[in-house]
């Protein structure tokens, strides 16, 4: 009864659980999370020191400061490939496993990413798995990027390849690997606005209080 509030909000690549988790953060009063952030910091720092993000990461990931994650020049192709890559190192895992907890431990929070329900927070008060179709996903993405800028038929065949891939990589891997908790509540967004979404979690939140 007095743990505090952890939403967790897992899901794949642009199927809106930044978009839910802000605002649900925004509803309940509590800080927002978006750990994904963290895997795009490593993977910049390895690029901008001239290595590969295969590579080991650990160090960087060690030294990950604050600054770090408020670049402008995380959410580009290169860093979603590269973080998807960092991501799959253990050691770089366990680097930052502590951080996510003790960013919610004495205020509670809402925390979106791949494993918060599976991992980071097992005890999560909620969980929630986000999803929707690969071309749904990558229309998201691109509207989000480049505004109304049109979308040819090849470039989208493109973006719903690089957002299929990084998925499977994801999914694939085996530590901490992108899958729905079990006790999670799946929503699933192709027909559904982001107020939508919203609605239908928070609903959910409010029965799980009660
Ligand atoms: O955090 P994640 O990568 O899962 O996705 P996001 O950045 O929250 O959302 C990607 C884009 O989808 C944003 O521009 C949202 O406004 C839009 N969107 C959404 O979040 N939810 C919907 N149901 C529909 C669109
Ligand atoms: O916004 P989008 O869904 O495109 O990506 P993100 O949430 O910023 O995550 C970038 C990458 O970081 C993912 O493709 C995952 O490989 C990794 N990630 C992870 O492994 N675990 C998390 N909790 C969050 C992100």
């Amino acid at each position: 009864k007095d743990r505090p509030l952890i939403i967790a909000v897992d899901g794949p690549a642009a199927a809106g659980k930044g978009t839910l988790a802000k605002a649900l953060a925004h509803h309940w009063g509590l800080p927002y999370l978006d750990t994904g952030l963290l895997y795009r910091a490593v993977a910049r720092r390895m690029l901008n020191a001239g290595l590969d993000p295969a590579g080991d990461a650990s160090y960087e990931a060690g030294r990950l400061e604050p600054a770090d994650l408020t670049r402008t020049d995380l959410r580009v192709p290169e860093v979603d490939r590269g973080a998807s890559l960092v991501a799959a190192q253990p050691a770089v895992r366990e680097a930052l496993l502590e951080r996510q907890r003790s960013f919610a431990a004495a205020t509670g929070a809402v925390v979106d990413g791949r494993d918060i329900g599976t991992v980071v927070f097992p005890d999560a008060t909620v969980k929630f798995f986000i999803t929707a179709s690969p071309q749904a996903r990558a229309l998201r993405r691109h509207h989000q990027l480049h505004k109304d800028a049109p979308l040819s038929g090849g470039d989208l065949a493109k973006a719903v390849e690089e957002i299929t891939s990084r998925d499977e990589r994801d999914s694939s891997r085996d530590v901490a690997p992108l899958a729905q908790a079990p006790d999670a509540f799946c929503i699933e967004t192709d027909h559904l606005s982001a107020q939508e979404v919203f609605a239908k979690a928070n609903a959910i939140i409010v029965s799980c209080l009660k």
